[in-house]
């Protein structure tokens, strides 16, 4: 973007709308010259335009989002892309589902329900570049230079891998290498965009600290050219417990689906373990049933409910009652899902238009390394 351009902007736009992260992604990329005008123009000091943060993030599409995603993922990050005027970036890791996802049908379906999952339930996309990998060229292109500045034994020390071949007992025949290359394709999708922040569940810290790595041994080479990126673990955020009483998850089968409909939302609600209790006895609340009723109610609802347990309730009124603030939540959101499902041409305009964005960004870091590299 010109001055020029960025002049007009400011003239047509109020300042509220000055501080989005697409903005935020102008000032980051300015040329050095431009910098001091461009960071005055939107009310900053030059000092101010270099600590922006860029938060990036992304998402595997590997089944249908369950309620534990909704509120361990989706529902902060929703809350969190964008704000502050951070540059945020949130995609669709579907390059990354190949690694276990081996039949078209069911990645496009994957895809399909994690973008409009993300749109129905609120995201942002004036604030936060929503895109899928695979339509970002550039990224993969970063995986393939920076495979060469990355020590195998580096690999061969990644969770996923070490845990395939030491406790499943299985030989590298058996591994595929993108399973083995996981770490560095997740480092491309970081590094492309001078990203400052990741945040992850903590299963995913290795790998923002391999990207870390990788960034250095490359500036080491090269100068300082790759930003070296934070891991921002969400230790904040509950674990939502499944069915079963273990923590939910797809490969435990114990999920609650985020969009059935709601008949079958009330049966996955009655499915929640409880005990045999009588309703005349009192019951603790570190029961699951509890902690996911406190997920979806207000404050003033989780008083009466726990007063209720302190005397005594029969568990078919507590799933009555969980089943009643569940749908009140998850009832609007479906709607917006159906929709988009229904209407997906227009979930594409949204991921592509967020790949223009992302693109461009990305487009200007590959650049320099190319140029560093020598490939140009
Ligand atoms: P799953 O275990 O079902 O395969 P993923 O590993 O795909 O889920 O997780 C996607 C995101 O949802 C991650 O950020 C993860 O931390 C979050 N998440 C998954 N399950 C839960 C849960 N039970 N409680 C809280 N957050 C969860
Ligand atoms: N590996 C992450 C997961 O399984 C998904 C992911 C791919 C990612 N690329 C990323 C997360 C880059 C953060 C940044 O959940």
């Amino acid at each position: 973007m010109t001055v020029l351009y960025l002049v007009k902007y400011i003239a047509a736009s109020p300042r509220s709308q000055l501080t989005s992260s697409t903005r935020i992604m102008e000032i980051i990329n300015c040329s050095p010259r431009d910098r001091a005008t461009v960071a005055s123009l939107l009310w900053m000091t030059e000092k101010e335009s270099y600590i922006v943060k860029t938060v990036l993030t992304g998402i595997k599409p590997t089944g249908v989002p369950h309620v534990g995603n909704y509120f361990g993922a989706i529902k902060p990050a929703v809350g969190a892309a964008g704000t502050s005027g951070d540059a945020s970036f949130l995609f669709i890791a579907d390059y990354h589902a190949l690694t276990t996802v081996k039949n078209a049908k069911e990645l496009k379906q994957h895809v399909r329900e994690i973008a409009c999952t993300w749109l129905a339930c609120g995201l942002d996309v004036n604030k936060t570049a929503f895109y899928c990998q695979s339509s970002v060229s550039e990224i993969f292109e970063l995986a393939t230079i920076l495979s060469n500045y990355t020590p195998k034994g580096l690999l061969n020390r990644a969770h996923a891998y070490k845990d395939i071949v030491q406790n499943k007992g299985k030989g590298d025949e058996e591994v595929n290498m993108g399973l083995f290359n996981y770490p560095v394709l997740m480092a491309a999708d970081i590094l492309a965009f001078g990203t400052t922040h990741v945040p992850v569940g903590k299963d995913q810290k290795q790998h923002v600290e391999i990207a870390q790595s990788i960034a250095r041994a490359f500036n080491a080479v090269h100068g300082d050219i790759l930003t070296v990126p934070a891991v921002q673990i969400k230790d904040d955020v509950a674990v939502v417990p499944g069915l079963d009483g273990r923590k939910m998850s797809k490969s435990y089968g114990n999920q609650i689906p985020l969009f059935c409909s709601s008949k079958e939302l009330e049966s996955y609600v009655k499915k929640v373990v409880t005990d045999s209790s009588l309703p005349t006895e009192p019951k603790s609340i570190d029961m699951d049933i509890f902690k996911i009723y406190k997920l979806f109610a207000t404050k003033e609802e989780l008083k009466v409910m726990e007063q209720k347990f302190k005397t005594g309730v029969g568990w078919g009124d507590v799933k009555k009652e969980l089943f009643r603030v569940a749908e009140r939540e998850i009832a609007p959101l479906r709607e917006k899902y159906e929709y988009y499902m229904a209407n997906y041409n227009e979930v594409e305009k949204v991921l592509l238009d967020g790949a223009e964005k992302a693109g461009g960004r990305a487009k200007k870091v590959l650049d320099k390394v190319r140029c560093a590299v020598g490939v140009i």
